[in-house]
């Protein structure tokens, strides 16, 4: 299974285009310990010849364009693309506005659960993906789906948040329903080799622990650092809490919420400009490395 790190970074990419903090400004003065670093997303083949999106960014021409396992193959039609579907794992303006971006009357497969293919169906700009060639596929909680040959996967709650400009501030959970915010399980079916993706998280509780355990690799919500970084620095009112992302430290983190998990590789993703984890030479990044963790960067690739 090949697995390749389209973007590392929370809604806003890195550095975010109004985030004037010093780990933004040190990434635009290109600073090697500080890697740009595009949204939220990974793309996954088993053949290297097809490939699946695991949601669509907002940078997805960008990241087209720098990974030439998506370009068009040099000796095939004059339209044709390797990418074969896409999953979504929430409606997150980070995880779907890409979707504008694979226009043009290309055939591919679009997989979400219920709710998020009703939020597509409510946006009409969507209708951009030309229903003769793009076949919207609803998925059900913990059923399997393939979205490539010989690829199995599974999506299933976690505790998690509606979409931003979903939210209905009178409910409670603001309106969070079964089917907003989904972690993958992605196997190999001839293997059984399996991976996870989840890059939005609130809570780690025992059930996602025993369903981890095993894995070869878990690709998790690593949006803040801190559950209130971005209040500390000035550059919001939300904690991760209220934005449906648990925190990498703490007592509620997520560096001890997975410390003992049986997984054999950890990295984390979905990381906001906030988190210090994006400068090599920070304490917060240390801290992690020495924790077992690693940090998904662009242009990674993995082989399982
Ligand atoms: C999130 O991950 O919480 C969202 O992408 C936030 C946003 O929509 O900006
Ligand atoms: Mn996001």
């Amino acid at each position: 299974m090949h697995i390749l790190i389209l973007g590392a970074a929370a809604g806003g990419g890195f550095p975010q285009w109004n985030a004037n903090n010093a780990q933004c400004q040190r990434a635009r003065a290109a600073d090697p310990m500080v890697p740009p670093q595009t949204q939220s997303s990974v793309a996954v083949s088993l053949d290297g010849q097809q490939w699946c999106l695991f949601n669509a960014s907002p940078d997805l021409r960008q990241q087209i364009n720098d990974n030439p396992q998506l370009h068009p193959r040099a000796d095939g039609p004059v339209r044709q693309s390797p990418i074969r579907s896409v999953v979504l794992t929430n409606a997150d303006v980070d995880h779907v506005a890409g979707l504008l971006n694979l226009r043009e009357s290309q055939p591919f497969s679009l997989f979400a659960t219920a709710r998020v293919q009703a939020t597509l169906r409510a946006n009409s700009i969507f209708n951009v993906l030309n229903p003769d060639f793009v076949t919207r596929k609803e998925t059900q909680l913990d059923r399997e789906f393939s979205p490539l040959p010989g690829l199995t996967v599974t999506a299933f709650a976690v505790p998690g948040k509606v979409a931003l400009y979903l939210e209905d501030p009178a409910a409670e959970g603001f309106g969070t329903m079964a089917g907003d915010t989904v972690g993958l399980e992605v196997c190999e079916t001839a293997s059984g080799r399996r991976f996870y993706y989840i890059p939005g998280c609130a809570r780690v509780d025992d059930a996602l622990r025993a369903r981890l355990a095993g894995a070869a690799l878990l690709l998790f919500d690593g949006t803040l650092f801190t559950d209130e970084e971005m209040i500390v620095a000035g550059e919001g009112i939300k904690t991760g809490t209220r934005m449906g992302h648990i925190a990498m430290s703490g007592p509620e983190g997520s560096l001890a919420a997975l410390a003992d998990i049986a997984v054999e590789q950890k990295l984390y993703i979905h990381i906001n400009n906030t988190n210090p984890v994006l400068m090599r030479d920070s304490d917060a990044r240390r801290q992690i490395v020495d924790a077992g963790w690693g940090i998904a960067m662009d242009g990674m690739e993995i082989s399982l």
